[in-house]
């Protein structure tokens, strides 16, 4: 009860569209469509691109090298989604059934609670150059500390407009390994604001403008001049408070769900298996938002993986907990290297369509609303986990695209899927077998 009135006052929202869309999944695609073109305000070209494959063989053969065509992903819209107040639609391409489904339901729960408290930091990433051969280690500390300021003028020289958006090089860090397998080594970290772009060209440039110069200053030899994907000066969080009714079961009290879900988050912090396929599902919504936008999502992957390593044990990105209202209160904070502008995200039709939806102002409120989309696809999976399994939800949408493979003709995919779920057995040579059967009854 005391959460249903709380819910009632925090359900206000910044501006005046919903992210709530009853029914969508019902709707023909091409219905669907039109929907999200009057939310986003889409123009017909950009509906278009919705419509047809966005990435011609034309545009592909630009993007990379010995392009032989394009490669095709599911895109979907996940509902529900109200993030400091805003409502989002989000954007997400992946090929594994449920995820869309799966994270909309959750971002509903998270919404019944007032949605996501999000927050950033700066874009900063981080660059490494690597120093060797290097005379005496204390004297090339001691350079490049006395000389910092003349290196971070130099570490901007290529970039005016990101300096020009008040980003560029913000600090340099002198990092000595003395003991490495081909002896000492001095690592220099440069930090560098990208602004809205992810940057690592920005980045990868500055360090190349900068090397010689700390050859120079510490009389060693510098070979590795890359950015670092443990990108954890710059890093999203997402929080949320779900109220225990919003996760009652039938056969369970919503408080029981919450310690339930408690339980598989602990299970994650002390066991680097366990933890392993926690942060896989978080990563599954995040991916899924990158590739729609076009960002790297193979940099963002890095960067969560490294950073749940960083006291030396590899674990959750996630804590979950009953608060002392008996609510659930979750958290997750992650290294997030998105940008809006440069790379893919101009360049691929659909990604500038996906932006377009999205409707996000900056790298950084890019970067929350991924880690709110992390947050809530990790709460969809252990909150089914821990009550009826993950089979039940996603073997039925499984099911449809075992079905699919058998080569079932669309006006008996759902029907070969239903009987497969019903059946208990999900397998494609069942769907042939199915498939034959009603074939011939058809013929018969
Ligand atoms: C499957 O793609 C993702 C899950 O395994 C995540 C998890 O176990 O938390 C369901």
């Amino acid at each position: 009860m005391k959460s249903t009135s709380r819910n009632k006052h925090k359900e206000k929202q910044v501006g005046s569209k919903s992210s709530r869309l009853p029914g969508f999944y019902k709707r023909p695609l091409a219905e669907r469509i039109q929907i999200i073109a009057d939310w986003a305000g889409l123009d017909s070209d950009e509906a278009a691109v919705l419509n047809e494959q966005g990435l011609t063989n034309e545009l592909a053969d630009k993007m990379i090298e010995n392009t032989l065509g394009t490669f095709a992903l599911p895109l979907g819209v996940a509902a529900n989604f109200q993030i400091n107040g805003r409502d989002y639609l989000i954007p997400m391409a992946v090929e594994e059934p449920s995820v869309v489904a799966a994270v909309s339901n959750a971002a509903k729960k998270i919404r019944a609670g007032g949605g996501f408290q999000t927050s950033a930091t700066d874009p900063v990433m981080i660059g490494q150059i690597q120093v060797l051969d290097i005379p005496d280690m204390d004297a090339a500390i001691a350079a490049i500390e006395a000389n910092k300021a003349s290196l971070l003028e130099t570490a901007n020289c290529c970039d005016k407009v990101i300096v020009s958006l008040g980003g560029g090089a913000q600090d340099i860090v002198a990092r000595p390994f003395p003991n490495t397998p081909v002896g000492p080594m001095l690592i220099v970290h440069l930090h560098f604001d990208t602004r809205d772009a992810m940057g690592a060209n920005a980045i990868n440039t500055a360090l190349e403008s900068l090397a010689p110069k700390i050859a120079d200053l510490t009389n060693g030899r510098t070979s590795l001049r890359i950015l670092s994907n443990l990108a954890d000066q710059r890093t999203a969080t997402a929080r949320c408070t779900i109220p225990a009714d919003q996760l009652a079961t039938k056969d369970r009290s919503g408080q029981e769900v919450a310690k339930l879900i408690e339980e598989a988050n602990a299970f994650a912090i002390v066991d680097p298996y366990r933890a392993a396929t926690h942060n896989k599902g978080i990563m599954n919504g995040i991916d899924a938002v990158c590739i729609a936008t076009g960002n790297d999502w193979r940099a963002v992957e890095a960067g969560a993986h490294a950073f749940a390593a960083r006291d030396g044990r590899y674990q959750s990105l996630t804590d979950w907990h009953v608060d002392e209202n008996g609510d659930l209160y979750g958290e997750i904070t992650l290294p997030m290297a998105v940008g809006m502008v440069g790379g893919a995200t101009k360049v691929h039709p659909t990604a500038r369509v996906a932006m377009k939806i999205l409707d996000v102002n900056s790298a950084p409120e890019l970067a929350q609303v991924m880690a709110a989309v992390g947050l809530a696809q990790n709460l969809a999976a252990i909150n089914a986990l821990a009550t009826v399994g993950i089979q039940k939800g996603h073997m039925a949408l499984h099911a449809r695209q075992v079905a699919m493979a058998a080569g079932a003709p669309e006006e008996l995919i759902q029907q070969v899927a239903d009987q497969l779920v019903s059946e208990r057995r999900i397998h494609v040579d069942r769907a042939a077998q199915l498939l034959d059967e009603m074939k011939k009854n058809v013929i018969e």
